[in-house]
């Protein structure tokens, strides 16, 4: 009897073992703050309050480091954000981590120091998630590719910033976890730009008494500000990675006004940045949409105030979210055709229901346009880049420079 209650004991320790190996966060976030060749932040989800730890090592070790997490709150939740920011890695190096309560081992890749020798690839699209079921197929058809990260221009989770729609920041973060990952268990990192879905009313001018602080945007975005550390406060940021590429996050009118500050910060940061090989802007509202009204007073804003700074200093490539649908412009600049100027790619259909389109043939200003859910798979090696462009249903239809093998899908 006395062995039995011992076995009986055994048995239930090792049970509740099995169930906390089982357990572990609701979810994970992995993002850049600081340059992706050196560093990394890792975000999780617990009900912990306390701080929780992270094992880290080089893929390929044997010894763990430890990591304490930053305890962060979650808006509208029981839950918290643990961060944990990482910096001095190796660059184009495979480090492993083991989340608390959770025995698989995932691992992420820093960025290569340079594109001497190797590539680029990222996944970029944007409005991401109407129906969890769309955002998660698009994201496998993307892990498929194997980029290095991914891109989200705005509308992530669409819970327009509202207590009521916690669920679905749960889903996105959910989809995230189980399908940014690819088949070996490399965690792709994602980059996100603001949406108006983000955003309680969708754009600050919205909001009587709107003031340009720290504070009001949390007011308006509280998700954001909370659970993506990069872009961060003020909602516009650029990112450097190595000295070839700088990624600039911008924030067409939800928590901050085009003109006036962040314009101004636009100028000067590309005017920083004139040597560097690709610069890359990507923000929600398109300056030359798809689908919306050309004239329509954010598009106008952002098509007056953007482009003219982009062109002076040395952007090749924008990319634009927000339609719903896929498009890719001729080259353009100062507003016209012109065979050195930008192209524009978006416009926004990750995993949301397409809209119809402008006629291709009497919008002067589009290459392409097509009627479906999409995203690109955009390739920079050494200073030249190109892309490819894949529907819903993971068919190539576009690819820059043009591919003969592609039939015209306009
Ligand atoms: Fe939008």
């Amino acid at each position: 009897m006395k062995y039995l209650s011992r076995i009986l004991v055994l048995v239930f320790l090792i049970l509740s073992q099995i169930a906390l190996g089982q357990g572990g966060p609701h979810a994970f976030y992995l993002t850049w703050m600081k340059d992706p060749t050196s560093t990394i932040t890792i975000d999780w989800h617990s009900n912990e309050m306390e701080f929780e730890t992270l094992k880290f090592r080089i893929k390929g070790s044997e010894k763990w480091n430890e990591f304490e997490s930053t305890v962060l709150p979650f808006p509208f939740s029981d839950r918290l954000v643990h961060r944990v920011g990482i910096q001095g890695l190796e660059a184009e190096t495979a480090y492993e981590i083991q989340f608390n309560g959770l025995d698989s081992i995932f691992y992420f890749r820093t960025l290569p120091a340079t594109l001497n020798e190797t590539s680029l690839k990222i996944a970029i699209g944007g409005d991401s998630m109407h129906q969890k079921e769309w955002l998660e197929t698009t994201n496998r058809i993307a892990a498929s590719y194997e980029p290095d990260f991914v891109i989200i221009g705005g509308d992530m989770a669409y819970e327009n910033g509202a207590a009521e729609n916690l669920q679905r920041i749960y889903d996105w973060f959910d989809a995230y976890t189980k399908t940014l990952v690819t088949e070996d268990n490399r965690i792709l990192p994602c980059i996100v730009a603001i949406g108006n879905h983000e955003v309680v009313g969708g754009y600050y001018n919205k909001h009587e008494g709107y003031e340009q602080t720290d504070e009001y945007r949390y007011r308006l975005a509280p998700y954001f500000y909370s659970l993506f550390a990069f872009p961060g406060q003020p909602g516009y940021n650029v990112l450097d990675i190595g000295n070839y590429l700088s990624l600039i996050i911008l924030d067409t009118e939800h928590s901050n006004p085009v003109l006036g500050e962040q314009t101004k910060w636009l100028e000067k940061t590309l005017e920083e940045r004139r040597d560097v090989l690709h610069k890359i802007p990507i923000y929600h509202v398109p300056a030359y949409p798809s689908v919306r009204d050309y004239e329509g007073f954010t598009q106008s804003l952002v098509r007056e105030n953007w482009p003219p700074v982009f062109e002076a200093n040395g952007v090749r490539i924008a990319f634009e979210n927000h339609d719903h649908a896929y498009k890719r412009t001729f080259p353009l600049k100062n507003m016209q055709l012109d065979q050195s100027g930008i192209v524009y790619v978006g416009d926004g259909a990750w995993g949301v229901d397409p809209r119809d389109i402008h006629s291709v043939f009497d919008t002067w200003y589009l290459k392409k346009a097509q009627k479906t859910r999409a995203f690109t798979i955009l390739t920079l090696e050494g200073r030249e880049f190109s892309l490819i462009s894949i529907d819903g249903d993971g068919k190539v239809i576009d690819s820059f420079p043009e591919s003969p093998l592609l039939v015209k899908t306009d």
